[in-house]
This record gives C-alpha cells, structure tokens and sequence, in this order.
C-alpha cells in the first residue's frame, strides 16, 4: 500500500460537492466583476519565482518545490499564482490589450510546509490579478471582489485588515529607518534576521522567532513614513470601502510574506480555524511586471485558499447546498425488465434527468437498499406486470407516496414534478 505524500488531501467523492461549490462562487464573483479565467503552468522556470516572489521570502527560501528536469532545467512547481500569471501577461503582450486587464485563476500550489490544520503542501487557490490601474477605486474593487466571494460562501466571521507598506520613494525612508532600530538588537536576533537585515529589513517583520517578535513589536511603522502619493491613496481607498459598505480595520503590522507588494496590503483572517488563520489575502504589486521584464504597469490582486475556507466554512457550520443525487432509480426484476429500465435510463438523461440503474446485475431488494443509500428522491420498479401494462409506480421517497405513471411518460411526470 503507498500513502499519500504528507501535507497533500485526496477530494473523496462524497465531499466533492463542497469544492464545487467554492468553485462555483468564485466563478459567479468573477463573473460579476467581468473578469476572465486564465491558466498557467503548474511549473515554471526557479528563475520566475525567485525574481518574482523575492529571494529574501520564505516561500523562496525554503518551501520551494524544485527540480532539475531531464533537460537540465531548474524547474519550480507554483508556490503562488501571481508572478505565473504576470509572466503569462508580459510574454503575450498583453499590455497592448484594452487596460485594466481582469484575469482569475484557480489552481493547485505547492509550498514545503510544516503541515498542520489550514496548511498542505498542496492546496488549491481561487486568485484575481488586474493590471494596468492604478487607482485607488481598483483596489476597493478587488477588495469588494473578495469580500464578495467570501459572502457567497456564507462566510461572515471574517476580519479584514488592510495597510499600506508604500511605493520605492518611502520604501527606501522606512529601510532605512528600520535598520536604525534594528541595529543595536542585532545580535539578539535569528540567523534569518540578520541576513535580511541587509537585503530586504521590511522582511524581519515577518519573523516567527519568538525573541524577534519582541523587538519588531517596537519597530517603526510604515504608515508614518508613506510619501504624499500613497498616503493620499491610502485614505482614498479606505473612504471607498466605507462607502461600498466594507468593514475593515488598519493593522501597520501587515507586511506580506511576498516581497512583490506595493502600497495597499489586505488580508480577510478568521478566528475559527488555529493558527492559520488568513483565508484570503493581497495586494497591489504596482513594479512586478516591470520587474520581471514588462512595461511599467500597476496591478493588483488576492488569492484565497480553497482548503483554508473549507475548514473555516464546516467549522463555523456554514451550509452547503445538497450534494448531487439520483432523481429517480429504476430498478428492474429480471434481464427484460432490467434492460428496460436500463431505456428509460438512458432517455431521461438524454433529456437531462440524473437517473441511474442498475450496473452490479443485484436483486430487487438489494437494487432498492442501494437506492435508498443513494437518496433517490423516486424510485420506479419495472416486473413483469408493468411491462404488460406499460405503467409504473413512481415511489416519491421522502413523502411515500405512489403514482402510476405510463412507461412512455416518466420523463414528462419528472419534469412537472421538478417544478
Ligand atoms: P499568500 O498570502 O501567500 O498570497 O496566499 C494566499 C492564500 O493562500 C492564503 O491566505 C491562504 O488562504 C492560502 N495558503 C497559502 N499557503 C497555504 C498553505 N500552505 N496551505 C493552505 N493554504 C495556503 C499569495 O499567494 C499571493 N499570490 C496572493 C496575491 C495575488 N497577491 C496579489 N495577487
């Protein structure tokens, strides 16, 4: 017996409809927003993401799954759907396309995670990604959009917290302010720390270390030191989510474990799921595609994760509608009696019917055990008496009650029902 590789999660048939119906919500908040489905590779160049993502992140640094192909290529499965998305974007020149360009994807990702409850190797995220606007209703846009999808879900016990973490001009004021509070602590803090303390310090703020997290409780916040533009944006951007009726709170700790991000961060948290408690989160990365070869174009975007919102959806006992089951079973008695209720079968699913017969050559008795396990909501049995007479009796099985149905019929009898 081989099991499955640690951190990953088979979908089993009977749970199959509670995916479907995240996708579907997705699919509808996309649809409301006109926003179009793009797919990218599972794996890319390594060069993609470390570029992309940013050398100095964990997701870059230690939860890559990487690879040397035949071909002797470093090859990378997707940790995250934007900087795939982005090359897609600049290798098709999609810059000279109508702009803003609205694009959503749902996609497996893999990071090598320390597995625990909201977090897999692999798992599945619903993403948006918008390029070419830069301005401030774009971001309440793609925020309405999430939250959008998140009251599809039913899902209303979320917290959404947004901040700015700046352009390059206040980027650079706020490096250099941090390295100045860091510099004396230095030595208490981790390996990790240090190093980033020369490439990248906004990064120490994202440490798990408990001895680190004490330090950067104090450290200087970025909202202090916004330029002129993106605290203007800023505020614009949180006038327009008050006025689309989006509750938010500022938290300036927000710093993204992506080094893309630009200006406005956001992530939707939930209490109900542990530790791992962002469900959807982004944000604008206005330099990516010009970082990764493009025009200078602003963009923006989210990503939410498919398992993350499963577990918070059956924690907090949101409902799913029903999972698919037979409208009707006809069963039959012997080989005559089966094969035409074999026809009947076949017919109503040519008109669209979910209808099933049986496949396992079972008894009567125990093809009726199996319909009722399937919850059939009607169940007809053709013998020998109701070919001779043409008619059945259609079983409604929640209410017990019978109807004689003429054999040629069963398909109209349905459909009035369904009404
Ligand atoms: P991220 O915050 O790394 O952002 O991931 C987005 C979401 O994916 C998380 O909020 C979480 O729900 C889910 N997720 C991340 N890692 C795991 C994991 N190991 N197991 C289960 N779920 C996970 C991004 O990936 C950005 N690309 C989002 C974005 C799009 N920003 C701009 N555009």
């Amino acid at each position: 017996m081989i099991n499955i590789p640690k951190g990953t999660k088979d979908v089993l048939p009977e749970l199959s409809y509670k995916w479907r119906f995240i996708e579907n919500a997705a699919r509808e908040t996309a649809e409301i927003f006109n926003i179009n489905e793009v797919r990218t590779p599972v794996f890319e160049h390594t060069e993609l993401f470390l570029r992309g993502v940013g050398e100095t992140t964990d997701v870059v640094n230690k939860e890559m799954y990487t690879f040397e192909d035949k071909g002797g290529r470093s090859i990378t499965l997707k940790p995250e759907g934007t900087a795939g998305v982005v090359r897609m974007f600049i290798e098709n020149g999609l810059a000279s396309t109508p702009m803003p360009l609205k694009t959503y994807y749902i996609t497996p990702c893999f990071r090598y995670e320390r597995p625990q409850a909201g977090r897999l190797r692999e798992f599945h995220q619903f993403g948006v990604e918008v390029f070419g606007a830069k301005s401030a209703e774009t971001d309440a846009e793609i925020i309405f959009a999430a939250s959008t999808f998140l009251n599809k879900l039913g899902v209303s016990k979320t917290e959404l917290q947004i901040n700015s973490i700046g352009c390059r001009i206040c980027r650079a004021e706020y490096n250099k302010a941090l390295k100045d509070y860091f510099r004396p602590h230095l030595e208490k803090m981790c390996a990790t720390c240090r190093a980033r303390f020369d490439k990248n310090p906004l990064r120490m703020l994202d440490c798990k270390e408990e001895d680190c997290k004490k330090i950067t409780a104090n450290a200087p916040k970025i909202l202090d030191y916004l330029c002129g533009d993106c605290k203007t944006h800023f505020e614009k951007v949180k006038r327009l989510l008050t006025a689309q009726g989006v509750k938010y709170v500022v938290n300036p700790r927000i710093v993204r474990g992506l080094d893309y991000y630009t200006k406005t961060v956001f992530e939707f948290i939930s209490t109900d799921i542990g530790a791992q408690g962002a469900v959807c989160a982004g944000g604008r990365y206005d330099n990516l595609v010009e970082e990764l070869g493009g025009a200078a174009l602003p963009a923006i975007g989210f990503a939410a994760g498919i398992e993350r919102l499963l577990l918070l959806m059956e924690n907090t006992g949101a409902s799913f509608p029903a999972a698919q089951k037979p409208l009707i079973y006809v069963a039959g008695m012997d080989d005559i009696t089966r094969a035409k209720a074999f026809e009947i079968v076949a017919e109503l699913r040519l008109n669209g019917i979910n209808a099933e017969a049986d496949l396992m050559e079972r008894s009567v008795k125990a093809q009726l055990k199996y319909a009722d396990k399937s919850g059939a909501h009607y169940v007809a049995v053709i013998g020998g008496n109701e070919l001779a007479a043409n008619t059945v009796n259609i079983k409604n099985m929640a209410e017990g009650t019978q109807t004689a149905v003429n054999l040629n019929e069963i398909y109209s009898y349905l459909k009035e029902e369904k009404k």
